[in-house]
C-alpha cells in the first residue's frame, strides 16, 4: 500500500512562505511539538503554507485561519466543505482549457476573468449560492492560468492579472484538494481583520503571523493583497496586537521583510518588536517589480518566546 501523500497549498500566494518553512519551523515553540499547545492560530493564512506543516506535523486540537481576503476564505471553505462539487467544476474548466490551443486557452481564462469580476458585486460571501463553489473553482482555475499564479486584485477590487500562457497548468489535483478537504475537518476558517483572532487566543495558543510585506523598496507594492493595503498604520497596529497576545501569554511568531536589506539604518522593525526576540533568516524573494532585485534578502522572525 502506498502512502497517502501529505495535504499541500493548492493556491499560489503572493507571500507563499513555502521555501522559508525550514526556517520557520526550527523555531516554533517546543510545546508545539511536545503536545502542550493545543491550539493553533494563523491570521493572515494565505496560502497556508505553514498551516499545513503545523496541522500535518503536530495535529492540535483546534485550528482557526484567518484572512481579509474574501474570495481566499470561501475558496478554502469550498475545498473544505463542497470538495467533491468543486472537483468536479474543476474537471470542467480543465477538459475546456486542454481542449485548446494557445488563443483558445486565453479566451477561456478570459472568459472566467469576466464572469468572477462580474460576479462580485453583491455576491453573498456569507452565504454563497451553491456553498461558493463555482466562485472558488472560477479561483482556483484563474490561479492556475495566471501570469505568475498572482491572485492580485485592482483598488475596485476586480481580478486584473493576465494570462499566464502555461500549457498545462494544474486546474484540478484532485487527490491533494481531497487530503486538503479531510484535513481541514473541523478547521475554522473566518474572513476578517487580524483584531478579530483575538477571541481564539489564550496562553494555550500559537499564533503564527504572516502580515502583507511592508514593501522592500519604494517602487515594490507588494502589500495590497486585498482591496485595501497594509501601510505602516497597519503594521503598527499589528504590533500593538503582538504585545496585547504576548501579555495573554500566547506564544507568537510572526514573520515579515527586513527593510536592512535595502536599508542597513533601516530600524523600523527592530524598534517595532523591542523587547522581543528578532532574528534575520536568509531567504528567496521571487516577487518583486524589479527582476534584477530577485535574489538572496533576508526575513525577519519575531518570537516572544
Ligand atoms: C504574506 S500573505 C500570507 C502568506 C501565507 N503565509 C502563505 O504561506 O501563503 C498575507 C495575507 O494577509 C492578508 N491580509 C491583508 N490584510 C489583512 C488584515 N488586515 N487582516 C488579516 N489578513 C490580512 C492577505 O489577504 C494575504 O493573504
Amino acid at each position: 500500500m502506498t502512502e497517502a501523500q501529505a495535504a499541500k497549498p493548492f493556491l499560489k500566494w503572493a507571500g507563499g512562505k513555502g521555501q522559508l518553512l525550514e526556517a520557520i519551523s526550527a523555531r516554533f515553540p517546543g510545546e508545539l511539538v511536545d503536545g502542550t499547545l493545543r491550539r493553533y492560530v494563523e491570521p493572515f493564512v494565505g496560502g497556508g503554507a505553514v498551516f499545513f506543516h503545523v496541522a500535518q506535523a503536530f495535529h492540535p486540537d483546534e485550528i482557526v485561519l484567518m484572512d481579509a481576503n474574501e474570495e481566499l476564505v470561501l475558496t478554502w471553505r469550498a475545498v473544505r466543505d463542497a470538495v467533491e462539487p468543486l472537483i468536479k467544476q474543476l474537471r470542467t474548466l480543465l477538459y475546456r482549457y486542454m481542449a485548446e490551443c494557445q488563443p483558445g486557452q486565453q479566451r477561456l481564462f478570459l472568459d472566467v476573468r469576466e464572469a468572477f469580476n462580474a460576479g462580485r458585486p453583491n455576491y453573498d460571501f456569507q452565504n454563497p449560492p451553491d456553498g461558493g463553489v463555482e466562485r472558488a473553482a472560477q479561483v482556483i482555475f484563474l490561479n492556475r492560468t495566471c501570469f505568475n499564479g498572482l491572485f492580485r486584485v485592482n483598488s475596485r477590487a476586480l481580478f486584473n492579472v493576465p494570462f499566464g500562457k502555461y500549457k498545462s497548468p494544474r486546474i484540478c489535483d484532485a487527490e491533494n484538494l481531497r487530503q486538503v478537504s479531510g484535513l481541514l475537518r473541523g478547521v475554522r476558517v473566518e474572513c476578517g481583520d487580524f483584531e478579530q483572532a483575538a477571541a481564539y487566543i489564550d496562553r494555550e495558543t500559537f499564533v503564527y503571523l504572516d502580515p502583507p510585506y511592508r514593501p522592500i523598496s519604494r517602487t515594490a507594492s507588494f502589500n495590497s493583497y486585498a482591496a485595501g493595503a497594509f501601510g505602516d498604520d497597519a503594521q503598527r497596529r499589528l504590533a500593538a496586537f503582538y504585545r496585547s497576545m504576548d501579555g495573554r501569554g500566547a506564544k507568537l511568531l510572526l514573520s515579515n521583510s527586513d527593510p536592512k536589506n535595502e536599508d542597513p539604518d533601516d530600524h523600523y522593525f527592530d524598534l517595532l518588536y523591542e523587547g522581543f526576540r528578532i532574528e534575520r533568516v536568509p531567504a528567496i524573494r521571487s516577487i518583486n517589480v524589479n527582476p534584477g532585485k530577485r535574489g538572496a534578502v533576508n526575513e525577519i522572525l519575531v518570537g516572544n518566546y
